[in-house]
């Protein structure tokens, strides 16, 4: 049997207390529980030196961003528009690279200012060249093989156009030598909540590519640190995955002489418990004896996409509106409030709804749901049925609480459109 869920930084006096002051749907992060990961990131093992990016798609709230910089992490950013977001709030232009698939249509702009750029496939090392021969760039090598929570979050492998295949090295190495570029990092990012024996081998290809290329510095091996977010999943231990990979850069540097830099880059580890998504349940209804008992919540895949994605499984905690604890467990199946029937918090992949154990809610309880700080707010499918974006506070180190975003008003979702029909 599953075991019932729990709230992870919040205690059920204060989801009360931020639901009425704020409203529900409500996003909370904690900053302290944000500086912990960022601790523990950045005591990732190593053997030379280490540099941690923040994958900042995970979740770019400025604040976020900011509780990052303050802690010497850099960006990983994964379009243009990010790289932008983050020189905005103060990143220096040499403290973010871009890994896109996308060619940025301001490159030679962003890179030209300094901004690191990490080659994802060969007319992008071509353009590159072309732009800034002579300069130093990093590149990204799919190894063959991938790893991720599920085949949708796996960029390894032949069937992923994820960086450069790893048989092109010959290719990469004439246009490295067409232009004079100095490759200073050779980058490898295999999927996300990956096997970290898929990773660890991967390690090993990554160093071999180093090899190939003198001039490497900085070997990053991407993020994809596994998460549990339910109490029956396990967390991938840094510690422990780190420790034969910085064996491995000890080895490359006795037989090389060269001492080379780590670079990881988690989005996921460094911010997905750090939030819990407040709602209310609006509504209860049935589908008879054979049938489910279904928990209509006040927010929707326009919070937290991820269950309909990938079926992906996040905490849900009743809180009871008037103080005390549920009287019993029941199990639900929990749906989003959007006209759509995929809208389903507990599902299999595919669509298939899944009942949850919870405690007994009713109309105008709460229901927590927890480790949403990563690729939820930042990867919804905000504004469909014209549901405006959720509004998000920050608990402060310091015990204050503050509003980070506002809910969007409703009159701004279609702020960009032109009418032209009379
Ligand atoms: N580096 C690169 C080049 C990436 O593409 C990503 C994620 C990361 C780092 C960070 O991966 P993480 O540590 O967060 O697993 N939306 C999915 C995950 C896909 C993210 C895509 N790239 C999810 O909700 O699990």
């Amino acid at each position: 049997m599953t075991s019932i869920e729990k709230l992870k930084f919040l205690k059920e006096d204060q989801v009360r207390t931020l639901a009425k002051e704020f409203g529900t749907p409500l996003f909370v992060y904690s900053e302290k529980e944000i500086e912990q990961k960022c601790d523990d990131t950045l005591a990732f093992p190593n053997a030379f030196g280490l540099q941690v990016r923040y994958a900042m798609k995970a979740n770019p709230n400025s604040n976020i961003l900011q509780i990052m910089k303050k802690k010497g992490i850099l960006i990983d950013a994964s379009s243009e528009h990010e790289v932008v977001r983050a020189l905005h709030f103060g990143f220096s232009p040499e403290s973010i690279m871009l890994t896109s698939q996308e060619f940025p249509k301001a490159f030679v702009e962003l890179i030209g200012k300094g901004v690191k750029f990490n080659a994802c496939s060969l007319r992008q090392l071509e353009l590159f060249g072309q732009h800034f021969p002579g300069k130093s760039v990093s590149i990204r090598f799919n190894p063959g093989l991938g790893s991720g929570h599920t085949k949708k979050t796996d960029v390894g492998g032949v069937t992923s156009s994820f960086g450069i295949w790893h048989e092109k090295l010959e290719e990469v190495k004439a246009i490295v030598n067409k232009y004079n570029l100095v490759v200073e990092k050779v980058h490898t990012h295999i999927g996300s909540g990956s096997d970290p024996e898929v990773w660890k081998a991967v390690a090993k290809y990554t160093l071999e590519y180093a090899e190939s290329f003198p001039s490497v510095t900085v070997v990053s091996l991407g993020g994809g640190y596994k998460v549990g977010r339910m109490e029956d999943e396990k967390s991938t231990n840094l510690q422990t995955i780190g420790a034969p990979v910085k064996i491995q850069f000890e080895e490359f540097a006795k037989k090389h002489g060269r001492k080379l830099i780590l670079e990881i880059e988690p989005g996921t580890y460094l911010i997905a418990l750090c939030g819990a998504l407040l709602t209310t349940v609006d509504d209860k209804v049935d589908t008879g004896k054979h049938g489910f008992q279904f928990l209509k919540l006040d927010t929707g895949m326009d919070s937290n996409t991820r269950p309909s994605l990938y079926g992906a499984r996040h905490p849900l905690i009743t809180v009871k509106k008037d103080g005390g604890i549920p009287s019993s467990h029941k199990e639900y199946v929990v749906v989003g409030h959007c006209c759509e029937s995929g809208d389903v918090f507990t599902q299999k992949e595919g669509g298939e709804p899944i009942t949850r154990l919870m405690g007994e809610a009713e109309i105008g309880d709460y229901v927590v749901m927890e480790a949403i700080g990563a690729y939820c707010s930042s990867m919804s499918t905000k504004n469909y049925n014209s549901f405006p974006e959720t509004a998000e506070v920050l608990l402060r180190k310091n015990g204050e609480t503050k509003l980070i975003r506002k809910k969007e008003p409703v009159m701004e979702i279609f702020r960009n459109e032109i009418l032209v029909v009379e």
